[in-house]
């Protein structure tokens, strides 16, 4: 059926076709059962305190005000990650400011955090209960005289509603915010964290979602810095500044984050990176060009244990999570390996 609508949908305006998508998904009438796959059992994986029926994800970004995260669930991905959301509702940049670059199977974006604010969404989701594991992502506003404070807020709302909480200092359209990459004030803005945790008596896993563009050096000093301050998960990577030279199509040199195949091996070498760093003290969520069962294995043998998509799922449509999953499975049977869980970090 997307096979059928994708043209008509790839003539529209990339934001325009996301909208009218989370439109019509909020009245998804198919069954959960018709994404389920032969023999998922294989990619059950416990982690973060949670039984994860697949490592397969829904990326921060799509379902950013939370509309339609029940329906994202049952089309078979074994999470969602809904956001990024800030303290006060904002439009984000002026349109237009998502690109398709077809050819190069990649979108650039440059939406700067539009979402409908923490109090609302917090409202949407206590009034459609979560039928699948739900993490929120959590940002400040771009007008916010206090970033670190946004993030503070931004947890007080939500961690007594989401699995988990995840910590965006890595989208590079909000001026200033990657400079949480720096080990002082990375570490400062986790203590902040942790400390609402204490107050709150939370045991909400905190999970921190890093750039592709940052420098090797920084690799060591922010595994050192989550594993001495409680982070329960590193998410690798958001979307890339650079490697611009050899995409084809016409809006490559928009400004924004590109996305889809050409960050994919930018963002597996990164997995590998900290992978080694982490010790298997951390777990990895893998993002970056995940599209099929081949891609989304290399990122497992690299040292991921989950993953999560965006940009594949805009090209593959609704069954990419199932199509994923089918892929995945045929590959564990042909390495002779039982459980995804055996395959995380094989290949290094
Ligand atoms: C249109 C668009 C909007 C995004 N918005 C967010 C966001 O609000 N917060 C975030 O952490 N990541 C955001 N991302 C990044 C994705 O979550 C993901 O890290 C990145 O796109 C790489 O995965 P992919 O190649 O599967 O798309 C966005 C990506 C796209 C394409």
């Amino acid at each position: 059926m997307f096979s059928v609508l994708r043209p008509f949908l790839f003539n529209l305006d990339p934001e325009t076709a996301h909208d009218l998508a989370i439109k019509s998904l909020k009245f998804n009438p198919f069954p959960s059962k018709m994404f389920e796959v032969e023999d998922e059992q294989m990619l059950n994986i416990q982690l973060l305190g949670k039984n994860f029926p697949n490592p397969i994800g829904l990326a921060a970004g799509f379902d950013k005000s939370a509309e339609a995260y029940n329906s994202l669930l049952k089309l078979g991905f074994g999470f969602v990650e809904i956001g990024t959301v800030t303290p006060s509702k904002q439009f984000g940049n002026p349109k237009p400011r998502i690109f398709r670059l077809e050819g190069d199977h990649a979108l650039i974006n440059r939406l700067g955090f539009n979402n409908d604010g923490m109090k609302i969404i917090k409202a949407r989701i206590k009034s459609d209960r979560k039928k699948g594991i739900l993490g929120v992502n959590i940002g400040p506003n771009k007008e916010t005289k206090d970033q670190k404070n946004d993030f503070c807020l931004g947890l007080k709302n939500f961690f007594d509603i989401a699995d988990y909480i995840t910590i965006n200092i890595s989208s590079p359209n909000t001026e200033g915010l990657r400079d949480f990459h720096d080990q002082e004030k990375l570490i400062d803005l986790i203590a902040a964290l942790n400390k609402i945790k204490k107050d709150n008596a939370a045991n909400i896993p905190l999970l921190l979602k890093i750039s592709p563009d940052i420098n090797n050096s920084h690799i060591p000093e922010i595994s050192d810095a989550a594993k001495k301050n409680n982070i329960s998960a590193i998410i690798l990577t958001n979307t890339t500044n650079g490697n611009r030279d050899k995409l084809t199509s016409e809006f490559k040199e928009e400004e924004g984050g590109l996305s889809g195949d050409p960050l994919h091996q930018i963002s597996t070498n990164m997995i590998k990176k900290f992978y080694k760093e982490l010790d298997s003290k951390i777990p990895i969520i893998g993002v970056g060009g995940v599209n099929s069962g081949k891609s989304a294995y290399e990122k497992i043998i690299a040292g991921a244990s989950l993953l999560q998509l965006y940009t594949g799922f805009v090209y593959r449509g609704p069954s990419a999570a199932k199509d994923i999953k089918k892929e995945l499975i045929q590959i564990l049977k042909y390495e002779g390996i039982k459980n995804i869980k055996d395959a995380i970090g094989k290949g290094i």
